[in-house]
């Protein structure tokens, strides 16, 4: 091979510079390195056992793999930017260590199943560790809700007061969304664990090859099933690039949140100076860029998303280059989100809450107009009439300038003779709360069956995280023994 490229024979001139320029993606597909490597040593030790080429062959194949395997371990290994990617530079790396034997690494196998492979692969891994950043984001956020089973604040809907509910219930909405996005990761991870390996370039190979052998080393569950789509699907990125714009938007509406809670208006949390910036002009500013920025850069994940979906979708099957676009908007999806998820963590563990300012916001609003509803419901009105009575309740007090519970029974009197002195307490901010004891609700009895709902699912992902981790783990030992 007198050329750069895996392809020259079939060409009389060489590749002009800016084509190999324009095409070149090494730039972005040389993380999946190591994935490259270790589907080479599942290809070659299948091709030896299938005795598709000489064992002796294959041992050199091998030794050279392992030693590039060791090199890329110590930093040692130096990438050819001039060759136009991942695949080009490994096969040219070995072939340079054990010689022209090298070139028959290749056998049975294309870079348009390879691409598919590492890449799968790669994926797996960074899934499992934005699941586990997902988890320990939900350990610290059942914390809280711990601490906080009593902490009154208000609960909104269109940002204004709605019904009073507590901290802990506020948290473990979260709980839950964050509980899903790890889920839908977990769900994609399972559909995208079969390996494309030895479909070779669209058609299948002649060779006799054993893709169940392959799938097996390298930890997928089974081999892919159709060779065109093999080498044309995508969908596993698309579907994990979705999985990452719901879990930026989560975080999103947390950061909204809470840059919404540290402001003078709100004062309902302190953010730990460790995590706020300060403003190059104005001297008494602490500001939340850290969750602006979390909010911010939902825009470019969610951008990934439709790049991708754009790509895919005037595709003809099987392979085409276009395909090579789907690295970096994929892998910046998950950078991105895992950078997030590392710093929207320590700004709630660390972030005070001001309960009595929370507190005291709970009592505005006609926050317990509901209640007061609610009360006459029980006093035999229906449900419809009561609002209506309520409502007029209400606009009497914004009128007189008082809160429900400030009125006198005859003041009630004048709207409802169902009214007795019980409301009081049927409308106090307190009751409001531990009245809701449905399913779901945002009593302290409701609350902790939600915390203890929510820790077993996060234990079952943890359970996850680790058997994965660990099957993976023990692939890459096995292949490199
Ligand atoms: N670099 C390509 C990709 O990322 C793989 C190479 C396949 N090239 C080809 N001409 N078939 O998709």
């Amino acid at each position: 091979m007198n050329n750069q490229t895996l392809w020259s024979g079939r060409f009389e001139k060489n590749v002009d510079k800016s084509t190999l320029k324009f095409t070149s993606s090494l730039d972005v597909d040389k993380k999946l390195l190591f994935y490259d490597v270790m589907g080479s040593l599942a290809h070659v030790r299948m091709l030896k056992k299938c005795k598709i080429i000489h064992e002796e062959d294959a041992d050199k194949i091998i030794e050279g793999l392992k030693k590039i395997d060791a090199d890329i371990k110590s930093g040692k290994f130096v990438l050819n930017e001039s060759l136009e990617d991942i695949h080009t530079n490994v096969e040219f790396a070995l072939t340079e260590l054990i010689g022209p034997v090298g070139g028959k690494l290749h056998t049975g196998r294309s870079r348009n199943d390879q691409v598919a492979t590492d890449f799968k692969m790669y994926l797996r891994d960074s899934v499992l560790e934005i699941i586990s950043l997902i988890n320990v984001l939900i350990d610290t956020l059942i914390a809280i809700a711990k601490n906080n089973t009593c902490a009154i604040m208000p609960g909104f809907t269109h940002m204004q007061h709605a019904q009073p509910v507590t901290v802990a219930q506020h948290m473990l909405a979260y709980v839950f969304k964050f509980g899903r996005d790890a889920l839908r990761f977990f769900d994609a991870f399972k559909r995208m664990n079969e390996c494309p390996l030895g479909v070779a370039a669209l058609a299948g190979t002649v060779y006799p090859i054993d893709r169940n052998m392959t799938a097996k080393s390298l930890g997928f569950e089974k081999p892919t099933s159709n060779s065109m789509d093999s080498v044309s699907d995508r969908d596993f990125v698309a579907e994990l690039a979705f999985c990452a714009a719901m879990v930026a938007n989560h975080m999103s509406n947390m950061a909204e949140e809470l840059v919404l809670w540290s402001s003078q208006e709100f004062g309902f949390i302190e953010m730990n100076d460790k995590y706020t910036t300060g403003s190059s002009i104005m001297p008494q500013k602490k500001n939340p860029d850290i969750a602006e920025l979390i909010r911010g850069k939902t825009g470019s994940v969610t951008g990934n998303l439709v790049s991708l979906l754009m790509m895919t979708k005037g595709l003809p099957l099987s392979y085409n280059r276009d395909l090579q676009e789907d690295k970096a908007p994929m892998m910046a999806s998950l950078d991105t989100v895992s950078g997030c998820l590392k710093m929207i963590r320590p700004i709630i563990s660390t972030m005070k809450f001001n309960t009595e300012t929370m507190r005291t916001g709970s009592s505005s609003g006609f926050i317990n107009a509901t209640d007061l509803a609610d009360y006459l419901v029980t006093h035999g009105l229906p449900f419809r009439y009561a609002h209506e009575i309520v409502g007029k309740l209400v606009r009497y007090c914004i009128e007189n300038n008082k809160k429900l519970e400030d009125l006198s029974i005859k003041e009630f009197s004048k709207f409802s003779p169902q009214i007795g002195e019980d409301v009081y307490s049927a409308i106090s901010i307190e009751k409001c709360v531990e009245k809701r004891k449905s399913y779901g609700g945002t009593s302290s009895q409701s609350v902790d069956m939600q915390i203890s709902q929510a820790t077993t699912d996060c234990n079952e992902r943890k359970r996850f995280v680790t058997t994965e981790s660990n099957k993976i783990k023990k692939c890459w030992q096995d292949l490199v023994q």
